[in-house]
């Protein structure tokens, strides 16, 4: 029997309190007409202090389940992407089962930075394939706002906080059609937090730092690669897309990935307008947004997009 995930429930939540480029002008030498023009972004959220990123994640995930109709004892797997976890160990992820009130089954994050979720939704559609769960939680949360450094100008304009959930179902058609993951290494120190954690103390230094121009060819680059393996891989068009849903870093990006594509901008997804760029958590907070706005409908395709450091990309396709 060939089993597909089928996406049930989609969740998010965003933080509270707004962070806007006007508010940043009062605090740091940058305008909205700068941030705006290089970026597409007017505003992030912002964590409060008390908020970790399972407690996000614990709302997203809630939205996620009751959407799906199921029950929190429903879920057989949890995995959650996240770069930005509560403590070193344990994982978010079990952080995020106990808030759920269940126990027993397995629970683990993944790290693969802005294509965290990607990533987690490849992984856990490979543990549908072999039938032995019904129900898997995927999750992508992160408070990239405690990694900024607030003095940079050049990064901590371009990120925010957030979590997005979804709940896949076991099923006999699809389904997520396919999915393709790529790394390079190499490429490290382009975008990178170079700090850990050594005999007790912070050793290097912990806050974002990235090369925004190469970052920004590699991310074009490769976005328009992996969308062109998902297709030939379904001997599908590029006109078959009904929804591209990439990575959200910048308005600029998502446009340059478009045209690669062939797509009107009416056919992509972007939020990062509002959200700025949530990491993991920006491909889920951006679908949740397109499937309660009655976008996303059944029997689309719909092409998940991740790239992000390591560095890392992916994409997922499914056919809604
Ligand atoms: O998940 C992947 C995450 N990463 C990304 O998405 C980032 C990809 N890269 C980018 O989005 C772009 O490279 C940036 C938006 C980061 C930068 O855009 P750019 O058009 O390549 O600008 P730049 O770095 O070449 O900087 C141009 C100027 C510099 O001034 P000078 O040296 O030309 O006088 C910067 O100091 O803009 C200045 N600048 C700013 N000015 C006002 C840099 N940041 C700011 C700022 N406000 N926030």
């Amino acid at each position: 029997m060939t089993y597909y995930s089928k996406i049930i429930g989609t969740g998010s939540y965003l933080p509270e309190k707004v962070l806007t480029n006007r508010d940043l002008e009062a605090i740091m030498d940058t305008s909205d007409e700068w941030i705006f023009s290089r970026t597409g972004i007017r505003q992030r959220h912002i964590a409060a202090d008390n908020e970790n990123t399972s407690d996000l994640a614990l709302v997203a995930s809630r939205r996620a389940i009751e959407a799906a109709g199921i029950t929190p004892q429903d879920i057989g797997l949890i995995v959650l992407a996240t770069s930005t976890p509560d403590m070193v160990f344990p994982s978010v992820a079990c952080f995020l089962q106990a808030k759920l009130g269940i126990k027993g089954s397995p629970a683990f994050d993944v790290q693969a930075v802005c294509s965290g979720f990607v990533y987690g939704l490849a992984i856990a559609d490979q543990f549908m394939k072999s039938g032995q769960y019904e129900h898997i939680l995927v999750v992508g949360a992160e408070i990239f706002s405690r990694i900024l450094d607030w003095n940079d100008r050049g990064t901590c304009v371009l990120f925010g906080d957030g979590a997005g959930a979804v709940v896949l179902k076991k099923s006999t058609a699809p389904g997520i059609l396919s999915s393709h993951l790529h790394a390079d290494g190499n490429y490290a120190n382009i975008l990178s937090v170079p700090g850990s954690v050594s005999g007790g103390k912070v050793s290097g230094q912990p806050l974002l730092q990235m090369e925004g121009g190469t970052v920004f060819k590699f991310a074009v680059k490769v976005l328009g690669e992996v969308a062109e393996e998902a297709l030939a891989a379904n001997q599908l068009q590029k006109s078959d897309i009904d929804w591209l849903i990439p990575h959200q870093a910048n308005m600029r990006i998502i446009q340059a990935t478009a045209r690669k594509l062939g797509l009107d901008m009416d056919k992509v997804v972007a939020t990062v307008e509002r959200h700025a760029n949530t990491s993991a958590a920006s491909v889920p907070l951006a679908l949740d947004e397109a499937v309660r706005d009655g976008r996303i409908r059944a029997g689309q395709h719909v092409l998940l997009e991740g790239v992000g450091g390591g560095f890392t990309w992916g994409a997922v396709l499914v056919k809604w």
